[in-house]
């Protein structure tokens, strides 16, 4: 969707927009796609420059992808006529390194340890905004590392799968004291359909704004998630100790009663049955 707002920028500046140049304001957000697509009821923005240690060197990528281009989202939602909720994602990140375990959506969390997470929080304050201002049924959905078929590639879960089946050695950082609430993409899913499902209610007095945490309920040692990988593997892991990583937190482990209680969410898979799936999803995949 970002890279319409960016065409329509284009077009709309004609001949004389060139690289360098200033483009001039766009008097609209969308204005053609919004018209072309008054059908559109529920939105679900995924789309994001995710993860956390590539935001310590590529930094305007996350100000580009996950500000610039969620504004427009929300411009888009705002001005769709028929726009029941906008789902986006957030992250588990939001919670920073202080946050009291099970991380709770009653926390401030105003104390972000990485420019990823600061983007994501920033998205859940111009959503709520958005609420208050035009009434957008809005909600954001908190993230915790999630793992199955089709995950990313610089995820801890598919490194180290990666690692063990080609036989080089994993790097494990704050010397393997981690713990981490892995949730496996299913769940994820079923978690972010049932939210799109139920839209917040408007009432008068507060925005149609709500967040929730996605996660498994269940903090795993991250040792732990590297033995199910062998015994997935049918192989040894090849450890390799190193420090903590800037931007990275010690421990995720998701409160989530709010969602179990008003959408019913119930994950259901453990590391024992997600891991070896996602391990013959990757041995498929790469023919191996
Ligand atoms: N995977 C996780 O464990 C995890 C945890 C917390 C939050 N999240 C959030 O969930 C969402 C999905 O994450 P993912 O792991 O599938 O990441 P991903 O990188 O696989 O998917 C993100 C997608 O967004 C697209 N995108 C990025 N910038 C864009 C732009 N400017 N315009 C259009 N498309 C753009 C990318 O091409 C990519 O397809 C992201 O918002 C991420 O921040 C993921």
């Amino acid at each position: 969707m970002y890279a319409i707002q960016v065409e329509e920028n284009r077009s709309r500046a004609g001949a004389g927009a060139t690289a360098g140049r200033c483009l001039p304001p766009v008097p609209g957000p969308f204005p053609s796609f919004a018209a072309r697509h008054r059908n559109i009821r529920r939105i679900a923005h995924l789309a994001a420059q995710a993860g956390v240690r590539y935001s310590i060197d590529h930094p305007r990528s996350y100000i580009h992808s996950n500000l610039d281009g969620f504004l427009e989202v929300l411009e888009l939602a705002r001005h769709l006529p028929g726009c029941e909720h906008l789902v986006y994602a957030s992250s588990s990140s939001v919670y920073g390194a202080a946050s009291a375990v099970p991380f709770s959506v009653e926390e401030r969390c105003d104390t972000p340890v990485s420019l990823y997470a600061a983007t994501k929080r920033s998205n859940e304050l111009m959503a709520y905004t958005y609420s208050h201002l035009y009434r957008l049924r809005a909600t954001g959905l908190r993230y915790f590392t999630v793992y199955g078929p089709w995950g990313r590639p610089d995820m801890a879960p598919y490194l180290f799968t990666d690692a063990v089946l080609h036989g080089r050695k994993l790097r494990v950082f704050n010397h393997g004291d981690m713990r981490r609430d892995f949730t496996y993409v299913a769940d994820i899913v079923a978690g972010t359909v049932a939210a799109l499902d139920h839209p917040p209610e408007d009432g008068d007095a507060t925005p149609p704004h709500r967040l929730y945490n996605l996660g498994n309920h269940k903090s795993e040692q991250l040792l732990d998630f590297i033995g199910a990988i062998e015994r997935a593997c049918n192989r040894k892991a090849e450890l390799v100790l190193e420090p903590m990583q800037p931007g990275d937190v010690q421990e995720t482990f998701a409160d989530i009663t709010p969602i179990q209680h008003d959408l019913g969410y119930q994950p259901t898979t453990t590391i024992a049955e997600g891991v070896p799936r996602f391990v013959a999803w990757y041995r498929q995949y790469y023919g191996m």
